[in-house]
């Protein structure tokens, strides 16, 4: 069995994957209206927050735009903070559905300042709201959101923030935090396989969704709420990954949100510390490296592409390439959800010795 240290999606513990193959029952029963509470009441806990949860049948991408269409009309004018790859897709899908963009980027590998987003907030007064991307999984940043926070509400903007790879695994008080949208997915921190998007609504969401006139259907919050209210979901929804969360949640609530976040953190600085001993550099920024993902520089002589062939051929170990410009460039260890520190020291030994293999001029 390969050793999948990517981020997202990520292993799964066998009760979880064992709870998928439970027989289907009626979505529109009382059985799952009792399952489906239970995930809401937990994820509330888990994400810190007294607002309305949904847990929407998509992926991550479906929980943007979720989040976008539900608090946005077309033409307001919103400032997307971008970090990376997933910064940018934000903004495409806020741009795609009729919002004025008014695009802010950072060095890839950097942070975002609250500095300038404070400065861009003063200039531009029309601005709507705010979309930010918590960790960046395409660079291995994870941005300060409590100083973005205070700033964005300084200004009383709404605040949509993609915590993807971030909620369950990294702290995120999403009420203390003033996130007004906030986004995950299943097969991230939550030990879960893809299928689920979830996705926490304020209260100054809900009065920006009285007039919000983006075209929604399937992922309409109105319609979300009401059929919560009877323990359903409007649409089928994927009932197998839904079991597998209810048992993931259960497991993560009984190991506790600080003793996780504490092992994200130590897991985190395993593999900083990993890479950096054989000589490597990281990518990120270190002070706002992430505790979910590691990236790291290709240097030296390293090819990526062989390094990431001869791993997964040779060690049965998946680590994740770079994203579009960052290809050949970068590659990254995901160590969220699932994982302890001796996995990731696991793959630093395989890469000590696989970097030689793949040209590394600099093995220490
Ligand atoms: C920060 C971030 N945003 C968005 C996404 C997209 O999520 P999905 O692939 O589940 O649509 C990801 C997935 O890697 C992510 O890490």
């Amino acid at each position: 069995m390969e050793n999948l240290r990517i981020p997202g999606p990520t292993p799964c513990p066998v009760d979880i994957l064992q709870a998928m193959s439970k027989q289907m029952i009626n979505h529109r029963g009382p059985e799952f209206g009792q399952i489906l509470n239970g995930i809401t009441a937990k994820l509330k806990q888990l994400l810190q927050t007294k607002g309305d949860v949904f847990v929407l049948t998509a992926s991550g991408t479906g929980g943007l735009e979720a989040a976008i269409v539900n608090t946005l009309s077309p033409g307001d004018k919103i400032l997307s903070v971008s970090t990376g790859v997933f910064g940018e897709r934000f903004a495409s899908i806020a741009e795609q559905f009729g919002a004025d963009v008014i695009p802010l980027s950072f060095d890839w590998g950097k942070p975002a300042d609250a500095d300038i987003i404070r400065q861009t907030l003063q200039a531009e007064p029309k601005i709507k709201a705010v979309l930010v991307t918590h960790n960046e999984t395409s660079t291995g940043i994870t941005n300060d959101l409590a100083s973005i926070s205070s700033v964005v509400k300084e200004f009383y903007k709404l605040l949509l923030v993609d915590a993807i790879s971030s909620l369950g695994s990294i702290n995120l008080p999403v009420d203390d935090g003033h996130c007004d949208v906030t986004v995950t997915g299943s097969q991230k921190g939550w030990m879960a396989p893809p299928g689920l998007a979830m996705v926490s609504m304020s209260q100054e969401a809900w009065k920006a969704n009285a007039t919000a006139r983006m075209p929604r259907f399937y992922f309409d919050f109105g319609k979300a709420k009401s059929y919560l209210e009877k323990g359903q979901t409007p649409w089928t929804p994927a009932m197998s990954t839904i079991f597998a969360l209810s048992v993931s949640l259960e497991m993560m609530l009984k190991e506790g949100l600080p003793n996780i976040i504490a092992r994200h953190a130590r897991v985190g600085k395993v593999a900083r510390d990993g890479v950096k001993s054989l000589g490597l550099s990281l990518f990120a920024q270190e002070s706002h490296a992430s505790n979910t993902v590691t990236a790291v520089a290709a240097s030296d002589g390293l090819e990526v592409k062989k390094m990431l062939k001869i791993l997964r051929e040779e060690h049965q170990l998946v680590l994740a390439g770079g994203q579009q410009r960052l290809g050949g460039k970068i590659f990254r260890i995901g160590h969220l959800g699932w994982v302890a520190e001796d996995d990731i020291e696991a793959v630093i030994s395989a890469l000590k010795i696989v970097l030689p293999q793949a040209g590394f001029r600099k093995v220490s």
